[in-house]
């Protein structure tokens, strides 16, 4: 196990369990789970298509019961690396804060786990960078430091005073392949270096191509794979060195 893994304690939980009370998280997260699968698998056609909305959906369904994945992790040094942070007029970039709920009921709609905990995470210090074009949200990036839950692993982290971990990078679908999340990233990094964060950790499934080409692009380096298995009570997660 890599080194930068084995400092890495993972706690088990389930979505919704202690670090979102411990945050007063999960207020108004009242949609029923039909409501919850269906809003899931249109914002997944919309993003991957059909094969894989199905396949998604089935191992959501699954989830209680029977999960198995391999979630990449992967890490920035901050203090030994070059930020550039290319000018953009194009869009508007800015932190939200708790009060700005025009903007969360935006991200809310785009990326439905974070429906009803949005709001808790920024209170309790979660870092959220914003793209707009003009009013209409183009992409965000959501990071958090301290006690974060990582839902594809089912499992809490601890992350120490230096540290932060990116919960989500998503932009909506109109505006990729543009250079917007790469520009996102950076400014990002630029942020957390200037509040004394040196180490910047995120993850994705290895099946996401997308995300892993672009952690690459702006200078993560792959550190580890956690493999996921749930076998009704029973769940582990194994770490290995990243390959490939
Ligand atoms: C992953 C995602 C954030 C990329 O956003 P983006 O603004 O399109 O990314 P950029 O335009 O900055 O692209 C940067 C690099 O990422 C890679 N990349 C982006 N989209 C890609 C795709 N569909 N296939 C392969 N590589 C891709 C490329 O290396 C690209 O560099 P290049 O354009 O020079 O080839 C976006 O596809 C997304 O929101 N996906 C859904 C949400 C998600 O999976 N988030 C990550 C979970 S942690």
């Amino acid at each position: 196990m890599p080194d930068s893994v084995r400092d890495l304690p993972f706690v088990e939980g389930t979505l919704g369990g202690l670090a979102r009370k411990k945050h007063g998280e999960g207020k108004g997260a009242m949609k029923t789970i039909p409501q919850m699968v269906f809003r899931r698998m249109a914002r997944n056609v919309r993003d991957y298509g059909l094969a894989t909305t199905l396949k998604k959906t089935l191992s959501y369904l699954l989830g209680p019961i029977f999960g198995r994945r391999v979630y990449r992790i992967y890490r920035i040094d901050l203090s030994a690396f070059e930020i550039e942070v290319p000018d953009d007029s194009r869009f508007i970039y800015r932190f939200i804060d708790k009060n700005d709920t025009r903007t969360m009921r935006q991200i809310e709609d785009v990326a439905e786990w974070l429906e009803g905990c949005l709001a808790g995470k920024l209170a309790n210090g979660s870092l959220c960078l914003v793209a707009s074009d003009e009013s209409v949200l183009a992409g965000f990036n959501l990071v958090s430091f301290g006690h974060v839950y990582i839902p594809l692993l089912r499992r809490h982290r601890l992350f120490r005073d230096g540290e932060a971990w990116s919960e989500d990078i998503m932009v909506c679908k109109e505006y990729r392949r543009i250079g917007l999340a790469s520009i996102l990233r950076n400014r990002i990094f630029s942020e957390l270096r200037r509040r004394g964060i040196k180490r910047f950790y995120g993850g994705t499934l290895i099946s996401n191509t997308a995300a892993l080409s672009l952690t690459r692009k702006v200078g993560f380096r792959e550190i580890a794979d956690a493999g996921y298995l749930r076998l009704m009570a029973f769940s582990r997660v194994r770490f290995r060195r990243a390959r490939g």
